[in-house]
This record gives C-alpha cells, structure tokens and sequence, in this order.
C-alpha cells in the first residue's frame, strides 16, 4: 500500500508547536507531542478570543449592567455553536456546560438513578431487578466507573483485536429483554482509536427501549459528527466531551441530552443559578440548562470552545480526519518494520478510526520507553493504562490474578503500553523521526536501558 503523504501543516495554528524541550543530555530541541489523546495545546485563535474578549468578561444571567449583557449573550450563543457543530436537535436537545466528559456522564448516572422508573417492580427496589446500563469492555474508567452500584451494568464484549462485538450487543439486548435503560459507549477508543458504529448501535438499543450515550470524548475533536434528529431511530441521546481534548483547555465540558430527561428530578450539584424560587421549606428548580449549571459559569472555558470549534470548522473536520490517517497510516506501516514491535490494534480495511497507536517493544517496559523517547528525542507520549485498565488487560491478555498479583507486589511490573496520539498539527516529519529513533532504540535496548535505569 502506498502511502499519502500530505503536506499540510496545521501547526501555526497551535500554541507551542515550536516549543523548546529538555533532553536527557541537557540539550535543548523542539519538541513532539504525541499525546493528544490525553490533552490538546490550545489554538492561537482560541488564546485570541480570549485575550480579546476579556475586556468584556463579567457574570452571566445575574447583573444587568453592559458586560453582564454581552457575557450572557456570548454564553447562550456557544450553545447554538455546540449544537451545530454536533448536529444536535435544536428543538428537543439542551447543552449543559459541565467541567468535562466525566462530570458529565456522572451527571447523566446520577439522574438516571434518580429516576423513579429505575426499578422495574416493587421487587426490584430492594436491588433484586434494577435496570441494566450496557457499557462496552473497551471504555476508560469515566465511563464505566460512574455506572457501577447504581445500576447492574454489563459490559458488550470485544475481540481478539479489541473492536466491539456487535452480535454481543444483540445478545445482550435480547437477554435483558427491555431492562437495559441505556447502551454507553465510547464514539473512539482512547486506547486503539477504534472507531464504534454509534448511529447503528443507536438503532438497536431504541429498538429495545434504551437510551444511548456516546462519550465523545476520542471522536469529536477528530471528525465530523452528527446526532441526528431526535424522530430518528439513529439519534444519539446523550453526547458528551471534553473542550481540553479539542485545542480549548480552559476547564469546560460538554453535555447534550434530552431537555424532557433534564426536566425531571434534582440536580447533583445545587445552588445559584439552578432555582426560580426558595424559601426555607421548598426549592423550584429552574428549567435546564441552568438547573444543571450550578454557581457561576465557566464563561472564559465556553468561549474558548466556541472559539476552537470555529476554528475547527473553518479548517473542516473532514480535513482533519484526512490528515490524522493519513499520520496513522504513515505510523503503523512504519512499526511493522522497527524491531521487536508488538502492536495492539489493527489496520484492517474497514475499520474505522482515529489517530491512536498503542504498542510496545520487546523488553523494554512501557514506562522506560515512553522515558527514552522523551529524553532522547523531546518526543511526549503516554504510556500505562490509559485509565481504561480492563480494556488495556484485554488487549494484552493479562488474567485478572495477575493484576492481583500486581497489587500486591507493587515492585512487579506493571501492565501497559506505550501510545501514540496525534493532534491535527503533527506533522509526517515527526512521524518520521519518531520511527527512526525507535529502530535506534530497538537496535541498541540494552545501552538505553542502561542510561535509564
Ligand atoms: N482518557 C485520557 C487519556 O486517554 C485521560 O489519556
């Protein structure tokens, strides 16, 4: 297969591209991050905006002078650029600001276990026939973890290459015959960056009368997306993600659901801002999305993602997407040929994904390499579990005593890999570079494990 090589280069675009790092000989080179998976730099046209809207900065919904005004307006309006960037239903969705991804799936977890028709008879409410979240073996902790003593939650399988099982999911369906209240589910592993079939999961679980979740956390900062309209059997009912993953990490997340779900019960987090009325024996909530928006806002972090998801679309998420596989590919094929590297995800046709390589080399454990690479090279990954231990132990076929074992001899090695995550600016000469200096390591693992020992 040939490669593509384009040659775009978006990195003028980021802050810090040309940063100068520190290497293990003290000399100083420019850096490469590949850990975009983790978190972004923030774009220039997002450090922009919020230089040139800090002038204006003041409190949202509560002051009436000129600022106030401008500040609530400029909030309001980053929820219709949210909405359209996803695709969300303008007419039965609402977006919540949250801190990130994970606030906001505790946030649904919480509601939905408040939901009154969260037992399925009177049985059930002594914990015997809760209702069921299915949630997938290839999640990081953030969403499975929030799902856990709430509900029984089951966990769709995934193969021998770590890709979903999508049979599973039926069976699954099937065998908990409508108790399963919601399929969660990643929209790209933060581990193999595989792509899941979110609007085709969607048709079967409102088939069976569940909801759907779709952390977006992996997939909307590096393609296009929509949620469909909420008549359509394929509509995404919950959407979540994270702005620090997306070039604008000024602390805001997103949440997009139902404006009916958000209707019903009691925030998690009370206080100003999500009441109409309160006296000292009775509290009216307010409508969502301020009901869910306690205390003030994080107005600065919504304008940075308004910011960055302008610039993102300008630039055209299908470029970005172009562009990161086309460094995808470059990485794998140039893999096969570095001594001694055990890949953990495939590249078969058809599989869909986004910029994320796990591996890792013979010998050497993650943690030293992800270490030589950084003070050979300036080269940033991140190695271990990925907080998303279950699925990485899956993929490296560790058995859960082993993990125990671990525990409980803490100077044992531990489990992991070494990933690779690209953002938009990286670019094929780090690719390459990245490559060389693994052969160099490879060929010579016993000095450098030496030098870093
Ligand atoms: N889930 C984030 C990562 O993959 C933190 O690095």
């Amino acid at each position: 297969m040939s490669l593509t090589i384009s040659k775009l280069s978006y990195g003028n675009l980021v802050v810090g591209v040309d940063t100068q790092v520190q290497l293990r000989n003290g000399k100083k080179e420019q850096g490469i991050n590949f850990d975009n998976a983790a978190t972004t730099p923030p774009l220039v046209s997002v450090i922009e905006e919020i230089r040139s809207f800090a002038p204006y900065y003041s409190s949202i919904h509560r002051g009436a002078g000129y600022k106030a005004k401008i500040s609530s307006a400029k909030y309001e309006e980053a929820r219709k650029t949210v909405m359209n960037f996803v695709g969300a239903d303008t007419k039965k969705d609402v977006v919540i600001f949250v801190k990130n991804a994970t606030e906001a799936i505790n946030k649904v977890a919480y509601r939905f276990s408040q939901d009154t028709d969260s037992y399925i008879n009177s049985e059930a409410k002594q914990g015997k026939e809760k209702y069921v979240i299915l949630s997938t073996s290839m999640e990081h902790h953030s969403n499975d973890l929030p799902w856990r003593g709430k509900y029984e939650v089951d966990y769709i399988e995934v193969d021998e290459c770590g890709r979903l099982v999508f049979d599973d999911l039926v069976e699954k369906l099937e065998k908990y015959k409508g108790r399963v209240k919601l399929v969660t589910v990643a929209g790209a592993s933060n581990v193999t960056g595989y792509v899941n079939p979110v609007h085709r999961i969607a048709e079967w679980a409102h088939k069976y009368g569940a909801k759907i979740l779709v952390d977006g956390s992996q997939l909307i900062p590096h393609m296009p997306f929509d949620m469909k309209p909420a008549a359509s059997s394929k509509h995404i009912d919950f959407l979540v993600f994270s702005a620090h993953k997306m070039y604008a990490p000024f602390g805001i997340g997103v949440l997009i659901g139902p404006w009916d779900f958000f209707e019903k019960g009691s925030p998690d987090y009370a206080g100003g801002g999500t009441v109409k009325a309160v006296t000292h024996d009775l509290v009216v909530w307010n409508d969502p999305p301020s009901k869910d928006e306690a205390g003030t806002p994080n107005l600065m972090g919504v304008v940075a993602l308004a910011a960055a998801i302008k610039t993102l679309s300008s630039i055209g998420m299908r470029n970005i997407d172009k562009h990161e596989k086309a460094l995808t590919r470059q990485l794998i094929q140039g893999l096969r040929n570095v001594d001694c590297i055990e890949m953990y995800c495939t590249d078969e046709e058809g599989q869909e994904r986004v910029g994320i390589v796990p591996f890792n080399m013979k010998a050497v454990p993650h943690e030293k390499l992800a270490e030589i690479l950084a003070g050979e090279a300036g080269i940033a990954v991140r190695s271990g579990c990925f907080c998303a231990h279950p699925y990485v132990q899956r993929l490296m076929k560790v058995p859960p005593d082993k993990v125990h074992h671990v525990m409980e001899n803490p100077k044992e090695p531990k489990p992991g890999m070494v990933r690779v995550s690209f953002g938009l600016y990286n670019e094929h000469k780090e690719v390459e570079q990245l490559l060389e200096v693994l052969q160099e390591i490879a060929k010579d693992r016993r000095r450098y494990l030496k030098m870093y020992s």
